[in-house]
C-alpha cells in the first residue's frame, strides 16, 4: 500500500485505528529506507519492551556480562539499559579507534539522572559543550600552576608522605586497615592544590568530607543506582539515592564554607590555589559586566567536587591494591625493595628516580593494569552520527568503552589475568611502554589528573616500600589474601588488614 493510498483510507474512515496504522506504515517505510542508506547498527541481544536487556545483566558486575556478550556479538555491540540504547566498545583496537581516531565524535558525556543530581551538568566530569571545555581548560592550567607535573606537587606529595608514614608507624607492625590513612593522605594532595593548604588527619571536618565522598563513589556504582539511572522514578524508594543526596548536601555546605573563608582573605597578588584563581576570575568577569560568565559558584563547587571525587578514591584505591599485591607476592616485594635499596638507599625518593627504577615502575604499571579500578569509563555520548568499523552509531547514543577489556586484552598481554610485572619489561630488564595500558582512558575525555596521579603513585609506593615490609596479618597466609574486588564506581580491594613492618 502506498503512502498516498494510506492517507486516502485514513481520510475516508477517520478512525483512531487508521491513524495508528498509518503512523506505523510511515515509520516502517522511512526508518527502513533510512537505515539501509546510512548503514547497519551494531548487533546485540534482543531487548524486552521497557526492560531492554536488563534481565541479561549482572547489575553488580555489568562489565562481566559485557565481556561475555562480546563473545557472541563482537567488539562493537548494543544493549538496551531499559529503553536506552547503549553501545559497548570492546578490546584495545576498538577502544583506541573510537576514542583516539574519532575523538570529537565520541568525546561527549552522557549524563544520566544519577550524575545529574550530583553536578547538574556543571563542572568537568559530567558536563558538555562550552562549559566542559572552559572548566577543563581552566582546571588543567591551574593544576599545572599549582603543582601538577612540576616540582610544586612533588614537594607537596613528599611532605604528605611523612604524615602517612607517621600513621603507619602508630600501628607498630600490627595488622590494620589501610583505607582511611591512605585516603586522607591522597586527598590532602588535591586539598593543597585546590585550597592552598592541607588538613590534619584529626580534623573531623576534613575526615568526614573524605569519608562521605568515598561512600558516594561506592554507592554510585551499586546495582540500585544503576536502576535509578535507568528508571529515575524509582528515586523516592531507594536508600542509595537518599545516601548520595545527603552526602552531597553535607559536603556542599562544607566546601562553600571553605570557599567563603578563602574569599575573606583573598589577595590577587598571592594566589594560594585553584579556588583563589577561580574567585579572581569570577570577580573580574563580574566587574566587566559579563552576563554569560561560566565562572559562577555552581561551576566552582562542581569542579572542586569533581577534582576530589575523581582524584582521591582512584589514586588511593590503586595505592591500596599495590600494598595488597606486595603482601600477596613477597618475592616481587623483595625485588622492588632490592632495587630501591640499590638505587636510592636511605634518601627520600624523587620523581627523577623513576627512570632508574624499571622494576618498581613495572610493578606500579602492572598494579594499575590488573587492579583495573575503572572497568568501564563514565558513559560517553556520540556528538554526531558516526560510522565505526562498518556500524552506524547515531548521534546522542550513549557509549561505554570497556577499559577492562583493554587492560586484559588477550591479544595485548601475555598473561592477562595474572600479576606479571614482566608485561612492562624487556629481556634486558628495561621498562617498556605498552600502548594497551589505558587505565586513564584516552582521547578528549582522558583523565585530567593523569600526570599528578602517576607522580603520587610513584612517590607514595616507593617511599612506603623503602620504609615498610607489607605482610598479611598473623595466621593469614599469602594465598588467603583475596584479590576479588569490592564493586562500586571503582573496583576496590575487598576489606582486609595488612601489617606494615618497619624495615631496619
Ligand atoms: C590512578 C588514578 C586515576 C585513574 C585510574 C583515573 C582514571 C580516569 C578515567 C578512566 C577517567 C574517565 C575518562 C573517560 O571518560 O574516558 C577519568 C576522568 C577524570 N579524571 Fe581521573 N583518574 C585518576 C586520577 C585522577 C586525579 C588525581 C585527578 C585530579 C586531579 C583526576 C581527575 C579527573 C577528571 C576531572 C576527569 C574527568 C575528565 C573529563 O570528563 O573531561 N583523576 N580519570
Amino acid at each position: 500500500m502506498s503512502v498516498f493510498e494510506s492517507l486516502l483510507q485514513f481520510l475516508s474512515t477517520g478512525t483512531l485505528l487508521g491513524a495508528l496504522l498509518l503512523l506505523l506504515v510511515l515509520y516502517l517505510l522511512f526508518s527502513g529506507s533510512k537505515s539501509q542508506k546510512e548503514g547497519k547498527e551494531p548487533p546485540g541481544p534482543k531487548p524486552l519492551p521497557l526492560l531492554g536487556n536488563l534481565l541479561t545483566l549482572d547489575l553488580k558486575r555489568p562489565f562481566d556480562t559485557f565481556c561475555e556478550l562480546s563473545k557472541t556479538y563482537g567488539k562493537i555491540f548494543q544493549v538496551f539499559l531499559g529503553p536506552r540504547k547503549t553501545v559497548i566498545l570492546v578490546g584495545y583496537k576498538t577502544v583506541k579507534e573510537a576514542l583516539m581516531n574519532y575523538a570529537e565524535e565520541f568525546g561527549d558525556r552522557y549524563i544520566g539522572p544519577g550524575f545529574r543530581i550530583i553536578n547538574n551538568e556543571h563542572g568537568i566530569l559530567f558536563s558538555n559543550g562550552e562549559n566542559w571545555k572552559e572548566m577543563r581548560r581552566f582546571a588543567l592550567s591551574n593544576l599545572r600552576d599549582f603543582g601538577m607535573g612540576k616540582r610544586g606537587s612533588e614537594d607537596k606529595i613528599i611532605e604528605e608522605i611523612q604524615y602517612l608514614k607517621g600513621e603507619f608507624d602508630k600501628f607498630k607492625g600490627k595488622a590494620f586497615d589501610t583505607t582511611q590513612p591512605v585516603n586522607y593522605a591522597v586527598s590532602n594532595i588535591i586539598s593543597s592544590i585546590v585550597y592552598g593548604s592541607r588538613f590534619e588527619y584529626t580534623d573531623p571536618r576534613f575526615t568526614e568530607m573524605v569519608d562521605r565522598a568515598n561512600e558516594n563513589v561506592r554507592v554510585s556504582g551499586s546495582a540500585t543506582m544503576m536502576l535509578y539511572n535507568i528508571f529515575p522514578w524509582l528515586g523516592p524508594f531507594l536508600n542509595s539515592k537518599r545516601t548520595i543526596v545527603r552526602n552531597i548536601l553535607k559536603n556542599k555546605a562544607e566546601i562553600m564554607k571553605l570557599i567563603n573563608e578563602l574569599l575573606e582573605t583573598l589577595n590577587p597578588q598571592d594566589r594560594r590555589g585553584f579556588v583563589d584563581s577561580f574567585l579572581i576570575r569570577k570577580q573580574s568577569d563580574e566587574e566587566s559586566g559579563k552576563t554569560d560568565s561560566l565562572y559562577h559558584s555552581m561551576n566552582l563547587y562542581c569542579t572542586i567536587n569533581n577534582l576530589f571525587a575523581a582524584g582521591t578514591d582512584t589514586t588511593a584505591t590503586t595505592l591500596r591494591w599495590s600494598l595488597l599485591l606486595m603482601a600477596k607476592y613477597p618475592e616481587i616485594q623483595a625485588e622492588v625493595q632490592g632495587e630501591i635499596d640499590r638505587v636510592i638507599g636511605g634518601r627520600q625518593p624523587v620523581v627523577e628516580d623513576r627512570k632508574n627504577l624499571p622494576y618498581t615502575d613495572a610493578v606500579i604499571h602492572e598494579t594499575q593494569r590488573l587492579a583495573n579500578i575503572i572497568p568501564i569509563t563514565p558513559p560517553h555520548k556520540t556528538s554526531c552520527d558516526v560510522h565505526l568499523n562498518g556500524y552506524l552509531i547515531k548521534k546522542g547514543t550513549s557509549v561505554l568503552p570497556l577499559l577492562v577489556s583493554v587492560l586484559r586484552d588477550e591479544n595485548e598481554w601475555e598473561t592477562p589475568d595474572s600479576f606479571n610485572p614482566r608485561h612492562f619489561l624487556n629481556k634486558q630488564g628495561q621498562f617498556i611502554k605498552k600502548d594497551a595500558f589505558l587505565p586513564f582512558s584516552a582521547g578528549r575525555r582522558v583523565c585530567l589528573g593523569e600526570s599528578l596521579a602517576r607522580m603520587e603513585l610513584f612517590l607514595f609506593f616507593t617511599f612506603l616500600l623503602q620504609h615498610f615490609h607489607f605482610t598479611p596479618p598473623p595466621g593469614v597466609s599469602e594465598d588467603d589474601l583475596d584479590l576479588t574486588p569490592a564493586v562500586g564506581f571503582t573496583l576496590n580491594p575487598a576489606p582486609h588488614k595488612l601489617c606494615a613492618v618497619k624495615r631496619s
